[in-house]
């Protein structure tokens, strides 16, 4: 069956990237129809809106997304196109797996699945300026928005995946000692739910400060870990660098109704139209959209193709040692689907 599903190139390294999973899905054989859409800088350069109403209605019709990165100013500027995608089709589960793919690293054993709440906590972006003795940015603050639903939706979602995927244990992100009604809830939630899987999938947790710690010093110890909003933002990223960097690590953002699928780095201006991009990680978040329609077949090739081609054969783009053009790592990766 073809699959029609939303495609949303986006900024910077976006259409590089992108350009290069097209060839690689084509590659091998997956049965989709692209339908195009505009989001971000792009957006806002060709329509003067970075959501364009046509895109919103694509990903409503289509329900699945594939989205290079988009950038978001900082510090001012149109809010991020990427939360309010995620707030307005309540994809509220952000999968981010991450496992040692390149041999010779700093670890060899990292195999970590971070489940993220994707629509609560700070990011919400209810934040206000308070205007003191004349000075309208004398004080700034923000408020955190967590929910008992919200919570209890997340961490079932992590236990269900434990059990989906045969993992052993769920691991609790938190700053319950400090945040004692945001960090607090999500903390007693997450021990009721957990509960309900005792005996299938054990469960503990930590302090986000001390985990960030424990990450680095031995990172074997973490199977599924799940956590709120921004610790789980930054915990990815921190992730990613243990076994590479970036370029290697893909995400999806699942709702009950819809799924968007995305490299968890962003639009890298500073490599932008160098050609030098690494594709892969939006290469295996597309691998976790068609493990999401059900072509397994096709996403193992396509993962099989990707590692030989950057284990065995050693063609490698330069974020990862080596010294190959975005061009030359997708005809590789081509090859070896051949
Ligand atoms: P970034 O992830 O774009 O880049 C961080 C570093 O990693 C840079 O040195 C970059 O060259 C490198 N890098 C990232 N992806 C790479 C790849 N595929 N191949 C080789 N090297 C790669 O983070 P940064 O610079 O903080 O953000 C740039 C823009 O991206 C911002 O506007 C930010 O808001 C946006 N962003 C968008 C995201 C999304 O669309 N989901 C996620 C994160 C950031």
């Amino acid at each position: 069956m073809t699959h029609v599903i939303t495609l949303i190139p986006g900024d910077g390294i976006g259409p590089e990237i992108t350009d290069a999973v097209l060839r690689i899905l084509d590659a091998a054989g997956a049965d989709i129809r692209w339908d195009r859409q505009l989001g971000g800088m792009a957006a806002l350069e060709a329509t003067g809106d970075p959501l364009p109403g046509d895109t919103l209605e694509s990903v409503r019709r289509n329900r699945i997304v594939l989205k290079g990165p988009l950038t978001t100013p900082i510090g001012k500027g149109f809010r991020s196109v990427n939360v309010a995608l995620r707030k307005e089709f309540d994809l509220y589960a952000n999968i981010r797996p991450t496992r040692t793919i390149i041999p010779g690293g700093r670890y060899e054993d990292v195999d970590i699945v971070l489940v993220r709440e994707n629509t609560e906590g700070l990011y919400i972006g209810f934040e206000t300026f308070v205007t003191v003795g004349g000075d309208p940015r004398a004080v700034a603050q923000s408020t955190a928005i967590v929910t008992r639903q919200g919570c209890e939706r997340i961490v079932r979602y992590a236990f269900e995946y434990a059990v989906r995927h045969g993992r052993r244990r769920v691991t609790v992100v938190h700053k319950a000692n400090i945040l004692k009604a945001t960090s607090g809830l999500f903390l007693d939630v997450a021990r009721e739910v957990a509960e309900e899987y005792h005996g299938r999938v054990a469960m503990d947790d930590v302090i986000i400060d001390a985990c960030a710690m424990k990450l680095v010093l031995d990172p074997g110890q973490f199977d599924v870990m799940v956590t709120t909003n921004m610790f789980g933002d930054i915990l990815s990223d921190e992730i990613a660098g243990l076994v590479g960097g970036l370029g290697l690590a893909p995400g999806a953002n699942i709702g009950e109704t819809g799924a968007l699928f995305e490299a968890v780095h962003g639009s890298a201006p500073d490599i932008a139209g160098q050609g030098v991009a690494n594709p892969t990680a939006l290469l295996l978040a597309s691998c976790m959209m068609l493990d999401h329609l059900g072509d397994l077949t096709v996403a193992r090739r396509i993962r099989t193709a990707v590692e030989r081609t950057l284990c065995d054969d050693g063609i490698r783009t330069r974020d990862v040692g080596g010294h190959v053009s975005t061009d030359e790592f997708t005809v590789a990766v081509v090859r070896r689907l051949a």
